[in-house]
Protein backbone atom coordinates (compact mmCIF):
# COMPACT_ATOMS: atom_id res chain seq x y z
CA UNK A 1 0.00 0.00 0.00
CA UNK A 2 1.36 3.34 -0.51
CA UNK A 3 -0.37 6.88 0.28
CA UNK A 4 -2.99 8.31 -1.79
CA UNK A 5 -2.02 10.68 -4.35
CA UNK A 6 -3.66 14.04 -2.51
CA UNK A 7 -1.41 13.32 0.68
CA UNK A 8 0.30 15.92 1.33
CA UNK A 9 3.73 13.73 1.28
CA UNK A 10 2.68 12.95 -2.38
CA UNK A 11 1.06 15.49 -3.84
CA UNK A 12 4.36 18.33 -3.26
CA UNK A 13 3.03 19.97 -0.24
CA UNK A 14 5.81 18.68 2.38
CA UNK A 15 8.20 16.13 0.57
CA UNK A 16 10.54 19.70 0.04
CA UNK A 17 9.71 21.02 3.42
CA UNK A 18 12.54 21.07 5.89
CA UNK A 19 11.52 18.93 8.28
CA UNK A 20 10.80 15.53 5.89
CA UNK A 21 14.13 17.19 4.37
CA UNK A 22 15.92 16.71 7.39
CA UNK A 23 14.10 13.25 8.68
CA UNK A 24 14.94 11.73 5.15
CA UNK A 25 19.00 12.80 5.53
CA UNK A 26 18.84 15.75 3.54
CA UNK A 27 19.92 19.18 3.25
CA UNK A 28 17.48 21.27 4.71
CA UNK A 29 17.56 25.10 3.99
CA UNK A 30 16.67 26.09 7.55
CA UNK A 31 16.97 24.30 10.78
CA UNK A 32 13.54 22.16 11.53
CA UNK A 33 12.20 22.47 14.99
CA UNK A 34 8.99 21.58 16.76
CA UNK A 35 8.54 20.99 20.20
CA UNK A 36 6.93 17.90 21.41
CA UNK A 37 3.71 18.61 23.76
CA UNK A 38 3.42 21.81 21.78
CA UNK A 39 0.12 22.31 22.00
CA UNK A 40 -1.62 22.25 25.57
CA UNK A 41 -1.45 23.90 28.28
CA UNK A 42 1.30 26.06 27.75
CA UNK A 43 -1.13 28.01 25.70
CA UNK A 44 -3.54 30.36 27.15
CA UNK A 45 -5.44 29.85 23.64
CA UNK A 46 -5.53 26.28 24.31
CA UNK A 47 -6.64 26.85 28.26
CA UNK A 48 -9.40 29.07 26.56
CA UNK A 49 -10.44 26.50 23.89
CA UNK A 50 -10.58 23.14 26.43
CA UNK A 51 -12.44 25.07 29.05
CA UNK A 52 -15.69 22.84 30.09
CA UNK A 53 -14.45 19.86 28.07
CA UNK A 54 -13.01 16.76 29.13
CA UNK A 55 -9.10 15.66 27.97
CA UNK A 56 -10.26 12.50 25.84
CA UNK A 57 -13.73 14.06 24.63
CA UNK A 58 -11.66 17.15 23.29
CA UNK A 59 -9.24 14.40 21.16
CA UNK A 60 -12.22 12.62 19.47
CA UNK A 61 -14.09 16.35 18.48
CA UNK A 62 -12.36 16.91 15.07
CA UNK A 63 -12.59 20.38 15.00
CA UNK A 64 -11.32 20.80 18.75
CA UNK A 65 -8.54 18.62 17.96
CA UNK A 66 -7.50 19.99 14.77
CA UNK A 67 -7.72 23.63 16.09
CA UNK A 68 -5.38 22.55 19.02
CA UNK A 69 -2.86 21.29 16.67
CA UNK A 70 -2.75 24.36 14.29
CA UNK A 71 -2.29 26.75 17.70
CA UNK A 72 1.13 26.46 18.42
CA UNK A 73 1.91 26.49 14.78
CA UNK A 74 0.62 29.88 13.99
CA UNK A 75 1.94 31.22 17.54
CA UNK A 76 5.57 30.01 17.03
CA UNK A 77 6.12 28.93 13.12
CA UNK A 78 7.38 25.70 14.14
CA UNK A 79 8.01 23.19 11.08
CA UNK A 80 5.84 20.56 12.20
CA UNK A 81 2.34 20.28 14.03
CA UNK A 82 2.01 17.26 16.16
CA UNK A 83 -1.46 15.60 16.38
CA UNK A 84 -3.34 16.57 19.28
CA UNK A 85 -4.32 13.38 21.00
CA UNK A 86 -2.91 11.23 23.46
CA UNK A 87 -1.42 7.86 23.78
CA UNK A 88 -4.45 5.79 25.92
CA UNK A 89 -7.05 7.16 22.84
CA UNK A 90 -7.07 3.90 21.36
CA UNK A 91 -7.80 2.12 24.81
CA UNK A 92 -10.54 4.76 24.33
CA UNK A 93 -11.67 4.06 21.01
CA UNK A 94 -11.73 0.35 21.64
CA UNK A 95 -14.53 0.88 24.67
CA UNK A 96 -11.66 0.34 27.77
CA UNK A 97 -12.00 2.50 31.06
CA UNK A 98 -9.93 5.14 30.82
CA UNK A 99 -9.93 8.55 31.50
CA UNK A 100 -7.13 11.44 31.56
CA UNK A 101 -6.79 12.68 35.06
CA UNK A 102 -5.89 16.22 35.71
CA UNK A 103 -2.58 16.85 36.73
CA UNK A 104 -2.59 12.77 37.15
CA UNK A 105 -2.25 11.58 33.34
CA UNK A 106 -4.23 8.13 31.98
CA UNK A 107 -6.20 6.17 35.11
CA UNK A 108 -8.01 2.94 34.45
CA UNK A 109 -11.52 2.14 35.57
CA UNK A 110 -10.01 -1.61 35.85
CA UNK A 111 -5.92 -2.44 35.61
CA UNK A 112 -4.94 -5.42 33.23
CA UNK A 113 -3.17 -7.99 35.40
CA UNK A 114 -3.92 -11.15 34.52
CA UNK A 115 -4.33 -13.45 31.40
CA UNK A 116 -8.36 -13.43 31.79
CA UNK A 117 -7.98 -9.59 31.71
CA UNK A 118 -5.88 -9.41 28.74
CA UNK A 119 -8.03 -11.97 26.65
CA UNK A 120 -11.26 -9.88 27.66
CA UNK A 121 -9.84 -7.19 26.41
CA UNK A 122 -11.82 -5.37 23.26
CA UNK A 123 -10.62 -4.53 19.85
CA UNK A 124 -12.03 -1.36 18.30
CA UNK A 125 -13.57 -1.21 15.28
CA UNK A 126 -11.80 0.47 11.76
CA UNK A 127 -14.70 3.08 11.88
CA UNK A 128 -14.14 3.93 15.37
CA UNK A 129 -11.19 5.52 14.27
CA UNK A 130 -13.18 8.07 12.02
CA UNK A 131 -12.91 10.87 14.24
CA UNK A 132 -9.40 11.03 13.83
CA UNK A 133 -9.17 10.55 9.97
CA UNK A 134 -11.14 13.54 10.19
CA UNK A 135 -9.19 15.75 12.57
CA UNK A 136 -5.97 15.18 10.97
CA UNK A 137 -7.89 15.76 7.17
CA UNK A 138 -9.48 18.96 8.89
CA UNK A 139 -5.39 19.69 10.22
CA UNK A 140 -3.82 19.18 7.02
CA UNK A 141 -6.14 21.15 4.71
CA UNK A 142 -5.18 24.52 7.15
CA UNK A 143 -1.35 23.42 7.03
CA UNK A 144 -0.29 23.81 3.81
CA UNK A 145 2.97 23.25 3.32
CA UNK A 146 3.89 22.13 7.04
CA UNK A 147 3.85 18.75 7.62
CA UNK A 148 1.62 17.10 10.25
CA UNK A 149 3.36 14.40 12.68
CA UNK A 150 1.21 11.25 13.61
CA UNK A 151 2.13 9.62 16.58
CA UNK A 152 1.33 6.53 19.00
CA UNK A 153 2.66 5.52 22.16
CA UNK A 154 4.87 1.97 22.44
CA UNK A 155 3.46 -0.83 23.30
CA UNK A 156 5.47 -1.22 26.81
CA UNK A 157 4.35 2.47 27.66
CA UNK A 158 0.67 2.41 26.80
CA UNK A 159 0.94 -1.27 28.52
CA UNK A 160 2.52 0.11 31.76
CA UNK A 161 -0.32 2.47 32.02
CA UNK A 162 -2.88 -0.48 31.48
CA UNK A 163 -1.04 -2.90 34.31
CA UNK A 164 -0.85 -0.22 37.11
CA UNK A 165 -4.04 1.92 36.00
CA UNK A 166 -2.47 4.70 36.35
CA UNK A 167 1.19 6.66 36.04
CA UNK A 168 3.96 5.03 38.31
CA UNK A 169 7.23 5.75 39.06
CA UNK A 170 9.99 2.43 38.14
CA UNK A 171 6.62 0.78 36.57
CA UNK A 172 7.12 -2.67 38.46
CA UNK A 173 3.88 -3.75 37.56
CA UNK A 174 4.35 -4.37 33.90
CA UNK A 175 8.46 -5.03 34.63
CA UNK A 176 6.94 -8.13 37.01
CA UNK A 177 4.58 -9.53 34.80
CA UNK A 178 7.36 -9.98 32.04
CA UNK A 179 8.94 -12.32 34.26
CA UNK A 180 6.37 -14.07 36.44
CA UNK A 181 3.24 -14.46 33.77
CA UNK A 182 5.70 -13.72 30.42
CA UNK A 183 2.48 -15.22 28.03
CA UNK A 184 0.27 -12.62 29.60
CA UNK A 185 2.86 -9.89 28.85
CA UNK A 186 3.38 -10.55 25.45
CA UNK A 187 -0.45 -10.89 24.76
CA UNK A 188 -1.05 -7.66 26.58
CA UNK A 189 2.43 -5.96 24.50
CA UNK A 190 0.75 -7.51 21.07
CA UNK A 191 -3.10 -6.24 22.04
CA UNK A 192 -1.63 -2.47 22.77
CA UNK A 193 1.13 -2.62 19.19
CA UNK A 194 -1.86 -3.82 17.21
CA UNK A 195 -3.99 -0.74 19.13
CA UNK A 196 -0.87 1.79 18.54
CA UNK A 197 0.00 0.37 14.90
CA UNK A 198 -3.71 1.34 13.82
CA UNK A 199 -3.90 4.68 15.40
CA UNK A 200 -0.86 5.69 13.99
CA UNK A 201 -1.71 4.30 10.47
CA UNK A 202 -5.22 6.09 9.96
CA UNK A 203 -3.35 9.39 11.17
CA UNK A 204 -0.53 8.69 8.69
CA UNK A 205 -3.36 7.23 5.65
CA UNK A 206 -5.49 10.99 6.94
CA UNK A 207 -2.58 13.21 6.01
CA UNK A 208 -0.35 13.01 8.26
CA UNK A 209 3.53 13.08 6.54
CA UNK A 210 6.04 11.62 9.56
CA UNK A 211 5.20 9.66 12.31
CA UNK A 212 6.71 9.41 15.77
CA UNK A 213 6.80 5.80 18.66
CA UNK A 214 6.59 7.68 22.02
CA UNK A 215 8.35 4.84 24.59
CA UNK A 216 8.15 7.17 26.89
CA UNK A 217 8.82 4.74 29.88
CA UNK A 218 11.40 2.90 27.90
CA UNK A 219 13.86 3.89 30.37
CA UNK A 220 13.10 1.94 32.95
CA UNK A 221 14.10 -0.88 31.00
CA UNK A 222 17.47 -2.97 31.02
CA UNK A 223 18.92 -3.50 27.50
CA UNK A 224 18.36 -7.07 27.62
CA UNK A 225 14.08 -7.06 29.23
CA UNK A 226 13.75 -4.30 26.02
CA UNK A 227 15.17 -6.65 24.04
CA UNK A 228 13.11 -10.04 25.22
CA UNK A 229 9.93 -8.48 25.85
CA UNK A 230 9.56 -5.32 24.19
CA UNK A 231 11.45 -4.77 21.20
CA UNK A 232 9.19 -7.36 19.11
CA UNK A 233 6.10 -5.01 19.93
CA UNK A 234 7.33 -2.08 19.23
CA UNK A 235 8.66 -3.51 15.73
CA UNK A 236 5.25 -4.76 15.09
CA UNK A 237 4.04 -1.02 15.40
CA UNK A 238 6.25 0.22 13.38
CA UNK A 239 6.04 -2.51 10.72
CA UNK A 240 2.09 -1.24 10.58
CA UNK A 241 2.81 1.58 8.71
CA UNK A 242 6.36 0.96 6.94
CA UNK A 243 4.36 0.26 3.71
CA UNK A 244 3.47 3.77 3.77
CA UNK A 245 6.87 5.35 3.28
CA UNK A 246 6.99 8.15 5.44
CA UNK A 247 9.65 9.03 8.18
CA UNK A 248 9.55 7.25 11.57
CA UNK A 249 10.74 8.46 14.42
CA UNK A 250 11.19 6.19 17.65
CA UNK A 251 11.76 8.65 21.16
CA UNK A 252 11.98 7.59 24.93
CA UNK A 253 13.16 9.19 28.23
CA UNK A 254 16.36 7.52 30.07
CA UNK A 255 17.28 5.50 26.71
CA UNK A 256 20.84 6.10 26.30
CA UNK A 257 21.26 2.45 26.76
CA UNK A 258 18.53 1.74 24.50
CA UNK A 259 19.12 4.09 21.43
CA UNK A 260 20.79 0.50 18.85
CA UNK A 261 17.37 -1.09 19.87
CA UNK A 262 15.08 1.14 19.52
CA UNK A 263 16.55 2.24 15.57
CA UNK A 264 16.57 -1.45 15.44
CA UNK A 265 13.00 -1.78 16.39
CA UNK A 266 12.09 -0.11 12.47
CA UNK A 267 12.91 4.24 12.96
CA UNK A 268 14.49 6.26 10.45
CA UNK A 269 15.17 8.51 13.18
CA UNK A 270 15.95 8.47 16.99
CA UNK A 271 14.72 10.71 19.36
CA UNK A 272 16.67 11.63 22.21
CA UNK A 273 15.97 12.70 25.77
CA UNK A 274 18.01 15.42 27.30
CA UNK A 275 20.27 13.47 29.05
CA UNK A 276 22.91 12.64 26.91
CA UNK A 277 24.82 14.82 23.97
CA UNK A 278 23.49 14.39 20.96
CA UNK A 279 27.55 13.60 19.34
CA UNK A 280 27.46 10.98 22.05
CA UNK A 281 24.34 9.80 21.09
CA UNK A 282 25.40 9.20 17.55
CA UNK A 283 28.61 7.60 18.40
CA UNK A 284 25.94 4.93 20.18
CA UNK A 285 24.34 4.45 17.05
CA UNK A 286 27.15 4.28 15.15
CA UNK A 287 27.27 7.79 13.20
CA UNK A 288 24.25 6.38 10.63
CA UNK A 289 21.24 7.89 12.24
CA UNK A 290 19.25 11.20 11.93
CA UNK A 291 18.51 12.15 15.07
CA UNK A 292 16.02 14.56 17.44
CA UNK A 293 16.54 16.51 20.11
CA UNK A 294 17.32 17.64 23.13
CA UNK A 295 17.11 20.60 24.59
CA UNK A 296 16.62 20.19 28.15
CA UNK A 297 13.01 21.40 29.09
CA UNK A 298 14.37 22.74 32.64
CA UNK A 299 16.36 25.07 30.65
CA UNK A 300 13.17 26.85 29.22
CA UNK A 301 12.78 29.11 32.58
CA UNK A 302 16.54 29.72 32.78
CA UNK A 303 17.84 33.22 31.95
CA UNK A 304 17.80 33.75 28.11
CA UNK A 305 21.43 33.78 27.83
CA UNK A 306 22.00 30.55 29.79
CA UNK A 307 19.12 28.79 27.60
CA UNK A 308 20.74 30.20 24.55
CA UNK A 309 23.73 29.06 24.99
CA UNK A 310 22.52 26.04 25.54
CA UNK A 311 20.48 25.64 22.25
CA UNK A 312 23.74 26.90 20.51
CA UNK A 313 25.70 23.97 21.65
CA UNK A 314 22.74 21.06 21.08
CA UNK A 315 22.97 22.40 17.68
CA UNK A 316 26.82 22.51 17.37
CA UNK A 317 26.34 18.46 18.71
CA UNK A 318 23.59 18.21 16.10
CA UNK A 319 26.37 19.55 13.73
CA UNK A 320 28.35 16.39 13.98
CA UNK A 321 25.08 13.95 13.54
CA UNK A 322 24.24 12.61 10.25
CA UNK A 323 20.82 14.63 10.01
CA UNK A 324 19.54 16.98 13.34
CA UNK A 325 15.89 17.92 13.75
CA UNK A 326 15.88 20.44 16.29
CA UNK A 327 12.68 19.77 19.44
CA UNK A 328 13.14 19.04 23.08
CA UNK A 329 14.56 16.17 25.14
CA UNK A 330 11.18 15.60 26.65
CA UNK A 331 7.82 17.46 26.72
CA UNK A 332 7.20 21.38 26.90
CA UNK A 333 6.67 21.84 30.60
CA UNK A 334 2.85 23.49 31.10
CA UNK A 335 4.35 26.36 32.50
CA UNK A 336 6.32 27.28 30.22
CA UNK A 337 6.35 30.84 28.91
CA UNK A 338 5.08 30.49 25.37
CA UNK A 339 6.62 33.62 24.36
CA UNK A 340 9.99 31.63 25.51
CA UNK A 341 9.18 28.69 22.82
CA UNK A 342 8.54 31.43 19.78
CA UNK A 343 11.68 33.10 20.69
CA UNK A 344 13.75 29.38 20.65
CA UNK A 345 12.16 28.87 17.28
CA UNK A 346 13.66 32.31 15.68
CA UNK A 347 16.75 31.63 17.14
CA UNK A 348 17.17 28.25 15.92
CA UNK A 349 16.00 29.63 12.33
CA UNK A 350 18.60 32.04 12.48
CA UNK A 351 21.41 29.72 12.60
CA UNK A 352 22.54 28.86 9.35
CA UNK A 353 22.43 24.96 9.11
CA UNK A 354 25.83 22.40 8.21
CA UNK A 355 26.53 21.84 4.98
CA UNK A 356 26.04 18.00 4.76
O1 LIG B 1 1.59 18.67 21.50
C1 LIG B 1 1.67 17.42 21.56
O2 LIG B 1 2.72 16.83 21.89
C2 LIG B 1 0.48 16.62 21.04
C3 LIG B 1 -0.33 15.89 21.86
C4 LIG B 1 0.07 14.82 22.85
C5 LIG B 1 -0.59 14.70 24.10
N1 LIG B 1 -0.18 13.57 24.71
C6 LIG B 1 -1.60 15.64 24.60
C7 LIG B 1 -1.85 15.71 26.05
C8 LIG B 1 0.96 13.75 22.76
C9 LIG B 1 1.95 13.44 21.65
C10 LIG B 1 0.79 12.96 23.94
C11 LIG B 1 1.49 11.70 24.19
C12 LIG B 1 1.53 11.15 25.54
N2 LIG B 1 0.49 11.02 26.43
C13 LIG B 1 2.68 10.56 26.11
C14 LIG B 1 4.00 10.42 25.41
C15 LIG B 1 4.77 11.68 25.44
C16 LIG B 1 5.33 12.08 26.77
O3 LIG B 1 5.01 13.17 27.24
O4 LIG B 1 6.11 11.28 27.33
C17 LIG B 1 2.32 10.11 27.39
C18 LIG B 1 3.23 9.43 28.39
C19 LIG B 1 0.93 10.39 27.58
C20 LIG B 1 0.09 10.08 28.77
C21 LIG B 1 -0.39 11.36 29.37
N3 LIG B 1 -1.44 12.11 28.87
C22 LIG B 1 0.16 12.08 30.47
C23 LIG B 1 1.32 11.61 31.32
C24 LIG B 1 -0.58 13.27 30.61
C25 LIG B 1 -0.32 14.43 31.56
C26 LIG B 1 -1.26 14.50 32.69
C27 LIG B 1 -1.20 15.89 33.35
O5 LIG B 1 -2.25 16.50 33.46
O6 LIG B 1 -0.10 16.32 33.72
C28 LIG B 1 -1.56 13.25 29.60
C29 LIG B 1 -2.54 14.31 29.36
C30 LIG B 1 -2.28 15.15 28.15
N4 LIG B 1 -2.00 14.67 26.91
C31 LIG B 1 -2.34 16.56 28.10
C32 LIG B 1 -2.08 16.92 26.76
C33 LIG B 1 -2.08 18.29 26.18
C34 LIG B 1 -2.68 17.48 29.25
C35 LIG B 1 -4.17 17.57 29.31
C36 LIG B 1 -4.64 18.83 29.92
O7 LIG B 1 -4.72 19.86 29.22
O8 LIG B 1 -4.98 18.79 31.11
Amino acid sequence: MTLSASHPLMDGRTSASDLITAYRGGAPARRPVWFMRQAGRSLPEYRTLREGTNMLESCLRPEMASEITLQPVRRHGVDAAIFFSDIVIPLKLAGVDVDIVPGVGPVLGEPVRTAADVAKLPRFTDAALDPIREAVALTVAELGTTPLIGFAGAPFTVAAYMVEGKPSRDHLGPRRMMHTEPDTWRALADWAAEASGAFLRAQLEAGASAGQLFDSWAGSLSLADYQRFVAGASTRTLAAVKDLGTPLVHFGTGTGELLPAMRDAGADVVGVDYRLPLDEANRRLGGTSVLQGNIDPALLAAPWEVLEEHVRSVLAAGDRTPGHVVNLGHGVPPDTDPEVLTRLVELVHSVPPAAR
